[in-house]
């Protein structure tokens, strides 16, 4: 290998051969200075030793940021400029601006294709949702192909959905109306029709090498021992033997997602390069799925390895240079004190946003045990963020609910680890005497006994099971746990994230079963339509649809003018007597700005209240309920010092400033 020059010197070669022109940008250079000594150290430390001329691979890289840069529309450009002068003011990153709210949904399932989605940005007006993630739209193979998350063209639009001119333009459209769009970029795997894959099983030496190939079942085994199956009932193991290549290929997810190898330099220059074509179309935030897979290591688990981070830097780093206003989310849907590291934004920035899967879990944990404690005790100082980044907060999406949570926080809670996971899964599978719950368990291995859960937020929370027994008392609590958790989304911490359906309370919908493609994957049990007939139902009154989207809507629009609510202002989960009771202070990020606020929720079926009294002294007098209204009146009762909680209730309730006492 040719020895690699010091960073410096090798960015004055590039200015000097290809950076002074007349074209260059003065900040497009500043960037690029900035970022210069970063970029290439994680270059080298990722490939140093696969790389014949380092200095060479990164002035490759170089020039396709320069090249990405010349092509970033001018409206882009300028929006870059802005977000940069926000956080140059000293605001809070674009991406994190009180009142945020994200939806996402499948494209063909909301509105048909790229054409029916302008129609229906009036509903997620009328939501009061801001970010749109459009999940994979990609062209990928016709039947099961994961949802779209077996990309065979990363820069081709779905046919079935339109055409690349229409992303282009949709991303334009919510940029007019001051809506983001959000978008994956699914690195980890790509289809096993995709022309890399398609060449690599032509023979081409070259494309081969773009993925994990073993020569023998056992070599792939040896490799592959520690790994963990993500989808042991369907697609067990890690290898799939592929004939044309006489080979097993590593595919972690399904037997047709061939795992890309990122140890190969020349996989990064790729996906880089489709990643900035994807910003330059558009796209503000770029969902990395199942980043915490990137990186594999013989005898490992191959998840969350430190080159793992080491791409996700190197990639925001690029970003940073070439389209500054992209953020990206990750996808990493591990322990707790994993998922931060991703959104570690030490100089070298990561990710800025990720889901808050742990708080998703806890919130159904809570509202099948009727319990607090599992959630109040691990919702705190290890989900606690780096300044610039945060959660999305949610009740449901896409995927099945997992129970991979802390061990240890169950014991502390007084449950057994094993009996409780079995608890919440004959519980959310309905097979637990009394529960209100239609869910069905997915990937269920009996080896092991665990499983996950799948079924949309409402039949989940009791609704299908009500409406089918025409139990009108049974529809108003299965509503009341809907909005709890929502409400708890909207208020606990970060961007609240509306999964599509839910803000109508759709039910399960089993048309899954009809389609082969699907068949096999009861996760399509809660991926409804949106359907125009539950839609036009929103708008009439006293509607379980109308009752749903009001109440999301209105919890998205109070939330907005809160200070305490912004997705980064601080948090404090009280320590509350009563166990079915959570109990969350949220402070305005600066002390002047207004009240705080006392989230308060009734987990159970049960009227319950809190006493003030018993609550940390100095927390101030509940002044104000933000949630009442002429449905629920007050809820402060200031002669006793208690606050009624109805069943399932949620309550913020504005504090007034603490007494000072007097001298002081
Ligand atoms: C992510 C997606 C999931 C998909 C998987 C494989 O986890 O959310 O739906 O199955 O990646 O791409």
């Amino acid at each position: 290998m040719v020895q690699p020059s010091s960073p410096r010197a090798l960015l004055a070669r590039w200015l000097s051969s290809r950076g002074n022109t007349p074209r260059a940008d003065p900040a497009f250079l500043a960037r690029f200075g900035y970022r210069f000594d970063a970029i290439a150290d994680l270059v080298l430390r990722l490939y140093a030793p696969r790389l014949d001329d380092p200095d060479a691979f990164v002035l490759r890289v170089a020039d396709l940021l320069a090249g990405a840069h010349a092509s970033r529309p001018t409206e882009l450009r300028a929006g870059d400029a802005e977000r940069e002068a926000r956080v140059a003011e000293g605001r809070e990153p674009w991406f994190l601006e009180p009142g945020l709210a994200a939806y996402m949904a499948y494209l063909d399932r909301f509105s048909g294709d790229f054409r029916g989605f302008r129609e229906r940005l009036p509903h997620l007006e009328r939501l009061g949702a801001r970010i749109v993630h459009l999940m994979p739209f990609f062209p990928c193979p016709a039947g099961n192909n994961d949802g779209g998350y077996a990309v065979s063209d990363y820069l081709g639009v779905d046919p079935r959905l339109g055409t690349v001119a229409d992303l282009v333009e949709a991303a334009r459209e919510l940029h007019r109306r001051g809506l983001y769009l959000a978008a994956d970029l699914v690195l980890n795997h790509c289809s096993d029709e995709h022309p890399w894959a398609l060449a690599a099983k032509r023979g081409e030496r070259r494309y081969r090498d773009y993925f994990h190939v073993f020569p023998d079942r056992a070599a792939a085994e040896r490799y592959g021992r520690a790994m963990p199956e993500v989808f042991p009932e369907t697609a067990p193991g890690n290898f799939t033997w592929v004939p044309e290549l006489d080979a097993w290929v590593m595919t972690v997810f399904h037997r047709f997602q061939w795992d890309l190898d990122w140890s190969n330099p020349e996989v990064f220059v790729e996906m880089l390069g489709i990643l900035l074509e994807l910003a330059n179309r558009g796209i503000d935030i770029l969902r990395l799925d199942a980043v915490p897979y990137l990186w594999k290591r013989e005898g490992t688990d191959c998840r969350n390895l430190d080159e793992a981070h080491d791409i996700v830097r190197l990639l925001k780093a690029c970003a940073d240079v070439a389209a500054p206003g992209l953020a990206f989310l990750a996808e990493a849907i591990v322990q707790p004190s994993e998922i931060v590291r991703y959104l570690d934004s030490g100089r070298v920035e990561e990710c800025q946003l990720a889901y808050h899967a742990s708080l998703m879990v806890l919130l159904w944990d809570a509202l099948a045990t009727g319990k607090t404690a599992v959630l109040s005790r691990s919702f705190g100082e290890e989900t606690r963020l780096a300044p610039g980044t945060g959660w999305l907060s949610y009740a449901r999406c896409h995927d099945d609910i997992g129970l991979g949570y802390d061990e240890e926080k169950i014991l502390r809670a007084g449950f057994t680890p094993r009996a409780h996971r079995r608890f919440l899964l004959d519980f959310y599978s309905g097979r637990y005497p009394g529960s209100f719950a239609r869910g069905r368990l997915f990937m269920e291995d009996p080896r092991t006994g665990d499983a996950r859960i799948s079924g949309t937020c409402a039949s989940l929370c009791g609704l299908e099971k009500a409406l089918e027994e025409g139990d009108g008392a049974a529809v108003d609590l299965a509503v009341k746990r809907i909005m709890l958790l929502h409400g708890l989304a909207a208020s606990l911490t970060g961007i609240p994230l509306v999964f599509s359906g839910d803000e109508l309370g759709l039910v399960n919908d089993f048309s899954w079963l009809d389609d082969p493609a699907l068949a096999d994957d009861n996760r399509w049990m809660h991926r409804p339509r949106l359907d125009p007939e539950a839609l036009a139902r929103s708008e009439v009154a006293d509607t379980v649809e109308s009752r749903v989207m009001n109440g999301i809507a209105r919890f998205l629009r109070l939330r907005k003018d809160v200070p305490a609510f912004a997705p980064d202002a601080p948090f404090e989960v009280l320590h509350a007597q009563d166990e079915h009771l959570v109990l969350c202070l949220r402070s305005p990020k600066e002390a002047a700005a207004k009240a705080r606020i006392l989230v308060a929720a009734n987990f159970t079926a049960k009227s319950r209240a809190v006493r003030f009294q018993e609550l940390p002294a100095g927390l101030g007098a509940p002044a104000r309920d933000l949630l009442a209204d002429e449905d629920a009146p007050s809820v402060l009762e200031p002669g006793t010092g208690e606050i009624a909680l109805g069943p399932y209730a949620l309550a913020w309730i504005a504090l007034a400033a603490p007494e000072r006492k007097a001298g002081a």
